[in-house]
C-alpha cells in the first residue's frame, strides 16, 4: 500500500469517532498545523541570532525562544485536537526561515507580521467551520487561540514603539518604568 492508500486506509479507521467534522475544516487544521510548526522554526532562528557573541541581546533571545516553544505547543495542540475528531495529521517539509531584520526592532516588526498571518489563517478557518456548522471547532479556536493572538500582536506592536522611544526619548522610557505599578496616593 502507497502512502496515499495508508493515508485513506487510516481515515476509515477514525470514522467510528468522526462526527460532523468537514474534510475541508481537517485540511485546513492541516495547513494551520504547518504554519505553527513554521513560526516556531522562525522564532527559533530569531532567538538564536540574538544569543550570538556579537549581538548579545540575552532579553530578547528569550522573549523569542519562549515564543518558539508557545508555537510549538499550538502546533501540538492542533494535532490533538485532530485526532479527538477522527482526523489524520498530515505534516510537510519546513522551509528554512529566511530573515531580512538588522536590528531588534526590524526583528519585532518581522514578529508582528508573522503573528499577524497566522492570525489570518485561524480566522479562515473558523470562517471554515462556520461555513460547515461546526460550532465545537469555533469554539475550540475562540477559547484557544483567538484571544491569545490579539494579545500577542498588542504585546508585540507595544515593544515595537517602546523600542521606538528608547531611540528617541529614553528618558520617558526609563520614568515609564520606573512608575510602573505605582497608585495615587
Ligand atoms: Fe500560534
Amino acid at each position: 500500500m502507497n502512502f496515499t492508500g495508508r493515508v485513506q486506509f487510516r481515515r476509515l479507521l477514525c470514522l467510528i469517532v468522526r462526527q460532523n467534522f468537514n474534510s475541508e475544516c481537517e485540511n485546513a487544521i492541516n495547513k494551520q498545523i504547518h504554519l505553527e510548526l513554521k513560526s516556531s522554526y522562525d522564532y527559533l532562528a530569531m532567538a538564536s541570532h540574538f544569543d550570538r557573541c556579537d549581538v548579545a541581546l540575552p532579553g530578547l533571545y528569550g522573549f523569542f525562544k519562549a515564543a518558539s516553544a508557545e508555537e510549538h505547543e499550538h502546533a501540538a495542540k492542533f494535532m490533538e485536537y485532530m485526532n479527538k475528531r477522527g482526523g489524520t495529521v498530515l505534516l510537510e517539509e519546513l522551509p528554512a526561515p529566511q530573515f531580512k531584520f538588522t536590528t531588534p526592532k526590524a526583528a519585532l516588526e518581522e514578529a508582528l507580521n508573522m503573528e499577524k498571518t497566522v492570525n489570518e489563517s485561524l480566522l479562515a478557518l473558523h470562517a471554515l467551520a462556520s461555513k460547515h456548522n461546526d460550532p465545537q471547532l469555533c469554539d475550540f479556536l475562540e477559547t484557544q487561540f483567538l484571544t491569545e493572538q490579539v494579545d500577542a500582536q498588542k504585546q508585540l506592536a507595544d515593544y515595537i514603539r517602546q523600542i521606538e522611544r528608547c531611540e528617541k526619548e529614553l528618558g520617558v522610557h526609563i520614568f515609564d518604568n520606573d512608575i510602573k505599578g505605582s497608585k495615587i496616593h
